[in-house]
């Protein structure tokens, strides 16, 4: 993993995400449970309490957005945070989606111990211009800090479909070009690790970004689909997954943040894990 010339803290905060495997190579898994903050109680995060602390000693770091940090997640747990701070839209506009300032400060995520901030940044979009500048202010202000800053290449309504599965979409839309393109004016801007999905031609993705990547998993699909797709992405160089809804609403979530954990950290091919997911299923 390419750690550049970043400060002590922020480099012993990624760290703290980037578990080194037995090789020395390191992977994370992030738990995503951010959705509420524009999705309202999303499937599977009606209550967090119980859905999601359980399942949390399993991951490398969470990506809640601060209610559900403060109200549902316990601080006697010592899984390192990483707070969604943007917000200011909602699914019932979905038109709107891109409209996003920063919500919470960098001093509240300092108080929360958190050992990042994320950001979404709309390229393409109507805030295109609007959520580079969150990112910016949010880098400038986590540096002085040693916050790390995990930029999401999110993608407004108009581009959901091919990516995310959902929403109107762009027949004409090309993934991989869009967040090669997307990604690395995120890096540019001041974040320490990229978020965005895995796709085809990913290659040009992974070589034009030299920050950490993570993947979202994308909307719900049978389980050892999202260990496929897993593993293809980490076989294609990213350095871990922020995923959600495919661990959190499968059949067994606490199983299957093992098993995609297995593949993260373990090598483990699709048929292996999902094996493992079966196993730890009947437990
Ligand atoms: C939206 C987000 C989501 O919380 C995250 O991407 C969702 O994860 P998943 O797609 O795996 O459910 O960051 O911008």
């Amino acid at each position: 993993m390419n750690f550049g010339q970043l400060s002590w803290g922020k480099t012993n905060r990624l760290v703290q995400i980037f578990r080194p495997d037995k090789k020395g190579d390191h992977h994370t898994v992030m738990l995503a449970v951010d959705h509420p903050y524009f999705y309202g109680p999303t499937t599977g995060l009606e209550d967090p309490r119980k859905t999601i602390q359980p399942l949390v000693p399993y991951a490398d770091a969470i990506s809640p957005a601060k209610g559900t940090l403060e109200y549902c997640l316990d601080p006697l747990v010592a899984t390192p945070v990483i707070l969604r701070v943007t917000g200011g839209n909602s699914m019932t506009r979905r038109q709107e989606l891109s409209d996003e300032e920063i919500i919470t400060s960098v001093e509240e995520a300092v108080r929360l111990n958190a050992v990042g901030v994320s950001v979404s940044v709309y390229i393409d979009s109507d805030h295109q211009k609007q959520t580079i500048k969150n990112l910016g202010k949010l880098a400038n202000k986590a540096a002085k800090y040693g916050l790390l800053v995990l930029g999401i290449t999110a993608v407004g309504a108009n581009l959901e479909k091919k990516v995310k599965g959902e929403g109107k979409g762009d027949p004409d839309f090309d993934p991989g070009k869009y967040f090669a393109h997307a990604g690395r004016i995120i890096q540019e801007n001041g974040a320490n690790i990229v978020k965005t999905y895995f796709c085809e031609n990913f290659a040009q993705v992974r070589e034009g970004i030299q920050v950490p990547i993570v993947v979202a998993g994308g909307k719900k699909v049978p389980e050892k689909q999202a260990l496929k797709y897993t593993f293809d992405a980490i076989q294609a160089g990213v350095e871990g997954v922020d995923m959600g809804r495919n661990i959190f609403q499968a059949e067994n979530p606490t199983a299957m943040i093992q098993a995609v954990s297995s593949v993260v950290h373990k090598g483990k091919t699709v048929d292996e894990a999902y094996e493992l997911y079966e196993q730890l299923k009947k437990e």
